[in-house]
């Protein structure tokens, strides 16, 4: 057998894998919107080229991406986020994407939008991990396509910030830990995170921050205010949850510090 044929027939068994898995899955909507030609066309790529071994199940569908578990290198537990590109709404994408110097002049079809959107997530999770924050490590990206570190055990996600019950001691370390991420994504990746509450960040017995797509960097016009908001839900949270926390506790921590003088924030990268 030639060469490259067993190679398309190592695909073809995984293609069959991914629509066999498709099939056990009950979600029909999530299967044709989610799984279009392109899309299975780039999961061959990374099957190809060794990031993705078998598709697990379905974890979660969201407004705009859904999330499956999979095998990836060496046989690691990874999760595949994959931007829906037929039934995205894409149009409020362009906002965060346009004061974004790195993502300033992507072109306005949907496509090149979805696929700005996803490469964004990937710059912005590997930024914050280079900052020294705890976020599930971003593997490859490939167009809507991006293969994460799964946070979690045996295809179980860890559940959210919003679904664990921590006694004050546990609540009172998460409630910094988070004040000290904002600071240090907005000091030393100049990121601001701009989706940030209770809905996304994981509790594995420690907060991990997720989906960060929407995340601007300082030069975004709007970086501020979504810095306001970010602080406020963190403390609404915690607040109506624990009864700890405060705005001014946070916004101390935002203030320059001497030791930001040895990791300067980089506007790009
Ligand atoms: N790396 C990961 N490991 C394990 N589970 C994950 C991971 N990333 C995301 N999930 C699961 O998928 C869910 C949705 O992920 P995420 O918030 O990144 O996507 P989303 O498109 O914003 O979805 P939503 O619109 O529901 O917020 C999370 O709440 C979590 O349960
Ligand atoms: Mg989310």
């Amino acid at each position: 057998m030639r060469r490259s044929d067993k190679r398309e027939q190592e695909l073809d068994s995984r293609i069959d894998l991914f629509r066999k898995r498709l099939k056990d899955s009950d979600d029909l909507k999530v299967k044709d919107d989610v799984f279009d030609t392109r899309t299975l066309m780039n999961l061959y790529y990374l099957a190809k080229k060794g990031y993705l071994q078998a598709l697990g199940g379905p974890v979660s569908t969201g407004k705009e991406a859904n999330i499956f578990s999979a095998l990836g290198k060496g046989g690691d537990l990874v999760a595949l986020k994959i931007y829906r590109v037929a039934t995205t709404e894409f149009r409020s994408m362009q906002d965060y994407l346009r004061g974004d110097p790195r993502f300033g002049n992507t072109k306005g079809d949907r496509r090149s939008l979805i696929n700005a959107w996803t490469r964004k997530e990937y710059r912005n999770l590997l930024r914050a991990e280079e900052a020294g924050i705890r976020v599930p490590h971003p593997f490859v990206v490939r167009e809507n396509i991006i293969v994460l570190e799964f946070i979690g055990q045996e295809d179980q996600p860890a559940p959210l910030l919003r679904d664990v019950q921590l006694d004050s001691e546990e609540a009172r370390r998460a409630f910094e830990w988070l004040a000290d991420a904002i600071a240090t994504l907005y000091r030393r990746a100049a990121l601001v995170h701009a989706d940030l509450s209770e809905f996304n960040v994981l509790y594995p017995g420690h907060p991990v921050i997720i989906d960060m797509a929407q995340s601007v960097t300082l030069d975004h016009p709007m970086a501020r205010s979504f810095l306001r908001r970010d602080v406020s839900n963190l403390v609404r949270f915690f607040q109506s949850r624990y009864g700890i926390g405060s705005i001014e506790e946070v916004m101390a921590r935002l203030k320059p510090q001497a030791k930001d003088e040895e990791a300067p924030a980089n506007g790009q990268g």
